[in-house]
């Protein structure tokens, strides 16, 4: 039998970001800056890594704001285009839709678009090849599985899968990274709105096909809330989680850890300021003296006055905070 190793993946990038506003009312989540760059870019360079060739990004809301940055891939040694849905058809409907643009045949690897995970992508891509798997899901275990997708398992088969409830029936959770025969994605209704968790893996179950689960107890994180990012941050800077993205960014002139703090070059920074773990200062940034920043975002270009503290607070590009200013857990600058 000739194992076919997947060549190819789709990231979605679609969705809307609401636990993130308003971070992402002009940014798309998968857009915003993690440790320095584009959360995309970590998943991009992981996919690479795992011999992936070519990836369509399944784009809807502020679709436009992806191709400026990561045009045709060659800059990251990959292919990428993009899809772009014109009403959001769900994380199925975007599957099947971003499938069109695929060119070459096999597996398909699906990357939800806000998933900081260190889990070993050839291990699931072998186990999903020598069990001649129709789909095998990454599966993570968490403390409080109720606001993701549980499933119920007999060794490595899925017997169920339940998407948000109350009383999950395990800690076991779908962590959002698939691979899909295609077979399974020409299956998916096209033109309509399909969500892969609510429809069609409850179906494949059903219908008795080779639904499996890859589980492993590495790093893991959806980054979907504002102390999630900014964990991620934290995590990333700090070296409790592993990017090969950020490590080739450490590599380059534009950033310098400080500590478990991530610091452009080009910023200035008064000597008396204290700049705590897990923060990221952005490129042109000016803090003056006496300012705490702590497990902070501040964005390009922003301005903190003299003897402002911010913490777990998130300042977005070209903003200025007055001297003195005082803030936990805030958002500034960040409008419609
Ligand atoms: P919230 O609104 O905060 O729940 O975030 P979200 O819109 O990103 O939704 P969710 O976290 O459930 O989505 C999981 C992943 O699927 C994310 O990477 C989304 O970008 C992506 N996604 C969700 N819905 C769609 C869709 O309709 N189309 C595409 N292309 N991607 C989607």
């Amino acid at each position: 039998m000739v194992i076919q190793k997947p060549k190819s993946a789709i990231l979605l990038v679609g969705g809307l970001g609401t636990r993130l506003h308003p971070l992402t009312l002009q940014t798309p989540k998968p857009m915003l800056s993690v440790a320095g760059i584009p959360f995309t870019e970590h998943q991009i360079v992981k996919a690479r890594a795992a011999g992936i060739k070519e990836i369509v990004l399944a784009t809807s809301y502020l679709a436009e704001v992806f191709e400026p940055y990561f045009g045709n891939g060659e800059r990251f040694g990959i292919e990428i285009s993009y899809a772009v849905e014109e009403s959001a058809l769900g994380t199925g409907g975007a599957i099947a839709n971003a499938a069109a643009l695929l060119q070459s045949d096999g597996p398909v690897v699906i990357f939800n678009g806000d998933v900081l995970s260190s889990h070993d992508l050839h291990a699931q891509m072998e186990l999903h090849a020598s069990q001649n798997a129709d789909v095998t899901l990454h599966l993570t275990t968490v403390p409080d599985a109720r606001a993701y997708g549980v499933v119920e398992m007999d060794d490595v088969r899925i017997l169920t899968f339940n998407e948000k409830m109350e009383n999950p029936p395990t800690n076991i959770i779908n962590a959002g990274c698939y691979i899909f025969n295609r077979e399974v994605i020409a299956a998916i209704p096209p033109g309509r709105v399909v969500s892969v968790e609510r429809e069609t893996f409850p179906e494949l179950i059903a219908s008795h096909a080779n639904l499996l689960g890859y589980v492993d107890s590495s790093y893991w994180l959806d980054i979907g809330t504002p102390a999630a990012l900014l964990q991620a941050n934290r995590d990333l800077i700090s070296a409790v989680a592993y990017s090969d993205a950020f490590s080739h960014l450490m590599e380059g002139s534009e950033f310098t850890r400080v500590g478990s703090a991530l610091i452009a070059h080009d910023a200035q920074i008064d000597p008396s300021a204290i700049i705590r773990a897990g923060s990221l200062i952005s490129r042109g940034v000016k803090v003056h003296s006496g300012v705490v920043i702590d497990g902070s975002v501040i964005g390009e270009s922003a301005q903190i006055g003299e003897g402002a503290r911010l913490k777990e607070s998130f300042v977005a590009a070209g903003t200025k905070i007055p001297n003195g200013f005082i803030a936990e857990s805030e958002f500034f600058g960040f409008s419609d």
